[in-house]
């Protein structure tokens, strides 16, 4: 029974694609006859619009992990479209020719996560041009002009993948704290001329600052990245101070710490002075690092003392909802009952009242 209603209802399925088959047929005769009638001209028209690509170009958009992405790459665009969807959670306009941010630019895409802008000509990104952007998780603004990023970038609520390689980033860019939980962050061909003193980020895994003009290291640079697990430095014009076992404290740093760093990073000269073994870290690198660790575990804590307190809650509800519907049936029992009893007591009543007047009639009739 259920195979024959489905195979009806295909039938009648291809039956309708037979019709729209038929009706595109039809309109597709209509449009010949119409393109033979029009006068020459008009139809050399008609040629153009439909070789000429660029007059119909648009984002296309489709659904990546159920968030709406918008597809706007290599279209020659020199702003956002007007008319693009505000909803839209993916955006990539990468390899376009936008040349700035404004504040208003971004302002109505309240619910972006994945934002690339890269290989633009951006030159200009306004202080509050990422205002409104609270649930931004990813940012590329690699390959662009940047010589300045706003500093409130760095305070986004998500933010925790950023590139700002190939860009034209200076030292001076980053005299500020960041506060956005951030796990990567790529640096690559920019002009700094030493790892950026941004403040600790106990989220950082990976910092990627090859290709710049970094001469100095050391390990208090890198103590207020506690979660540090990969480094890249390579290309950089590094220069480690023999005498007082730089190269060999920063090797035994990288190595206690398990960070992984690129290989062509460090070859310490070999002195006997400075055997691995003997490297002492300065008080101020255990102090940055034991801060970083401290803000860790009071994330950790902060976390557990939420969760404790949401099961707290939970149960609580559950308990009284429990309460509430056993109070509930126990009125609704007793409630009935008294009805029941109500009505025996009636019943009884009327039994009684039957039985008199039954006698009386007896009685009558005797
Ligand atoms: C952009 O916003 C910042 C911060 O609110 C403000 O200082 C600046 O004047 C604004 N720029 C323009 C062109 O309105
Ligand atoms: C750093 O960036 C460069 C350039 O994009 C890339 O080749 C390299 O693999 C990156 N390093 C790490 C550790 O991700
Ligand atoms: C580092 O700390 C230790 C112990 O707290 C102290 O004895 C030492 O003098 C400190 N070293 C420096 C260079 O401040």
């Amino acid at each position: 029974m259920w195979i024959f209603g489905n195979y009806s209802r295909r039938l009648t399925v291809i039956g309708i694609d037979m019709s729209i088959l038929l009706f595109n047929g039809f309109l597709l005769l209509g449009f010949v006859v119409a393109v033979d009638v029009l006068p020459p001209d008009m139809r050399g028209v008609l040629q153009i619009v439909d070789r000429n690509p660029v007059l119909i170009k648009k984002c296309t958009y489709s659904k990546v992990y159920s968030m709406l992405e918008a597809q706007c790459s290599k279209m020659e665009l020199d702003n956002i479209p007007f008319n693009l969807n505000k909803d839209v959670q993916v955006l990539d306009i990468t390899v376009n020719r936008l040349r700035d941010l404004r504040n208003d630019t971004l302002a109505p895409f309240k619910s972006l996560v994945y934002l690339y802008l890269g290989d633009n000509f951006i030159q200009n990104i306004e202080e509050a041009a990422f205002r409104n952007q609270h649930y931004l998780e990813v940012l590329d603004l690699s390959k662009n002009g940047c010589d300045e990023v706003p500093k409130s970038l760095f305070q986004l609520p998500h933010l925790r993948t950023l590139y700002l390689g190939n860009n034209k980033l200076t030292d001076s860019v980053f005299k500020m704290e960041v506060n956005s939980p951030l796990k990567m962050l790529q640096l690559t061909k920019n002009k700094l001329t030493k790892i950026p003193n941004i403040g600790f980020i106990p989220t950082l895994q990976t910092l990627n600052l090859s290709d710049n003009v970094i001469t100095t290291v050391s390990t208090e640079d890198l103590a207020p990245f506690c979660s540090l697990k990969a480094l890249d430095l390579s290309r950089n014009p590094i220069r480690f101070n023999d005498g007082n076992c730089e190269c060999q404290t920063m090797t035994a740093w990288l190595k206690e710490r398990k960070i992984n760093v690129n290989s062509d990073f460090v070859k310490c000269a070999a002195t006997n002075d400075c055997a691995i073994i003997n490297v002492q870290f300065s008080n101020r690198t255990y102090e940055l690092y034991n801060t970083c660790s401290v803000i860790i575990q009071q994330k950790v804590e902060t976390e557990k003392a939420r969760s404790v307190w949401i099961l707290v809650v939970s149960c609580v509800s559950v308990f009284l909802f429990v309460v509430f519907v056993a109070l509930f049936c126990v009125h609704k029992r007793n409630r009935r009952r008294r009805k029941k009893q109500k009505e025996q007591q009636q019943l009884a009543a009327n039994n009684a009242n039957t039985e008199l007047l039954n006698s009386n009639l007896t009685v009558g009739n005797s």
